[in-house]
């Protein structure tokens, strides 16, 4: 059954991938309730239809910060997606770029900064966690200023990872199984091609970069187990807000209270985000979470949501919830881990058209009319 084009991309990523890769993108911690609930609560949002309002007229371009977006949507940080197709993070980020949309690059990408930059003709994102190495996290902060970035990602709910038991039962997770399983499919013959890396391990992108290669595989997963540091607190953020200079985005916020502590902090954006389910299961979905959040911070700080979104139809239901710009997850891996930038620009595609569909029939010409008046509040909206 085709429902949707990132459902047919999960089951081809599905047959693709080495089952442990594939396992690791589409897991998430303990039983998985909150991950199921971020599609399930925002796919049952249901849409106002309204009609004959003359929707001849339609624009989805939209702005963030400094930037012009052909749509509301950006690319989420994905660690490792250089794993998933050749050069993985330039191929989704040349596709990105191509659709005037963002692509966030994460801290633990495969392709290393200075690659993933200049490939494209439009600045992308970085997304930094949160590591006990300061001397890596500044590291890694001038690198992105020097490769042009203005917009930093700060993911902040992962101050200890969750525990992802189908990573665990496929062999991703220990420090020396994933080692292991990495290895196997890097040296491949078909796998080893594929990812471009050729068998070898120390090309793995920012921090074997920072750290002066070749540090080996095992030593980038060790230090990268080690290195999450529960200690952090808002006031940790501020030699960072102080030497951005550009927009910073905190991602991971899924409380109000936490999201006017973001507005003190002088934030520029939220990202409303459970991490896509992936660290503590059992916390609310975006979708459930963005009403309050919105009512006590929008328009002090852009509201960015991602977490369950695989459709245009969803991009919509989000916004009309109360985000300004939505980000694809897995949505966007399955699609790479498919057919690559190709995949990915397809994706794109097809979402833009349904949220076309969306506004058309829901009464919106541009994405400012797209409000909670165009959700139906009794009949299953959250
Ligand atoms: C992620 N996510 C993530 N977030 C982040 O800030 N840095 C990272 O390196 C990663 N890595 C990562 C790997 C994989 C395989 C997945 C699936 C997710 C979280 C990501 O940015 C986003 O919040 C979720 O993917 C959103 O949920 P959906 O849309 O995938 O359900």
């Amino acid at each position: 059954m085709i429902i949707s084009a990132s459902t047919d991309y999960r089951a081809a990523a599905k047959r693709k991938l080495p089952p442990f890769l594939f396992h690791y993108i589409d897991g998430g911690a303990y039983a998985e309730y909150t991950m199921r609930r971020n599609v399930d609560d925002l796919s049952s949002v249901a849409l106002r239809q309204r009609v004959l309002r003359n929707m001849s007229e339609l624009t989805l371009e939209t702005k963030l910060f400094d930037e012009t977006l052909s749509m509301p949507v950006a690319l989420a940080p994905v660690g490792l997606c250089g794993m998933f197709a050749r050069r993985g993070e330039v191929q989704a980020a040349k596709a990105a770029a191509a659709k005037g949309i963002p692509f966030t690059l994460s801290t633990v990408s495969v392709c290393p900064i200075e690659e993933v930059a200049p490939a494209i003709n439009r600045p992308m994102w970085f997304q930094l966690y949160v590591l006990k190495d300061r001397g890596f996290m500044k590291n890694a902060l001038e690198r992105a200023k020097a490769a042009g970035v203005k917009t930093l990602v700060f993911t902040v709910d992962m101050p200890t990872p969750g525990a992802r038991y189908r990573d665990a039962h496929s062999g991703m997770s220990g420090e020396r199984a994933a080692l292991r399983r990495m290895l196997q499919a890097m040296t491949h013959p078909a796998w080893a091609w594929d990812v471009g890396l050729k068998g070898k391990p120390h090309d793995l992108g920012n921090i074997s970069t920072y750290r002066g290669h070749p540090t080996g595989l095992e030593d980038y997963i060790g230090w990268l187990a080690n290195n999450f540091d529960p200690s952090i607190s808002w006031k940790d953020l501020e030699w960072i807000r102080d030497f951005w200079e550009g927009p910073m985005i905190i991602k991971g916020i899924l409380d109000a209270d936490d999201a006017r502590d973001a507005v003190r902090f002088g934030a520029d954006g939220i990202v409303v985000s459970n991490h896509g389910g992936r660290q503590l299961d059992g916390v609310l979905s975006s979708a459930r979470a963005m009403p309050e959040i919105a009512d006590a911070v929008k328009g002090d700080l852009k509201i960015l949501a991602d977490s369950g979104i695989r459709t245009g139809l969803d991009v919509v239901r989000m916004i009309a919830l109360g985000a300004d710009t939505v980000l694809l997850g897995r949505a966007f891996i399955y699609a790479l881990a498919t057919g690559g930038a190709a995949g990915v620009t397809n994706l794109l595609n097809l979402i833009e058209k349904e949220m076309r569909v969306a506004m058309v029939l829901t009464g919106a010409k541009s994405i400012s009319e797209i409000s909670r008046d165009s959700l139906v509040p009794q009949a299953g909206s959250v």
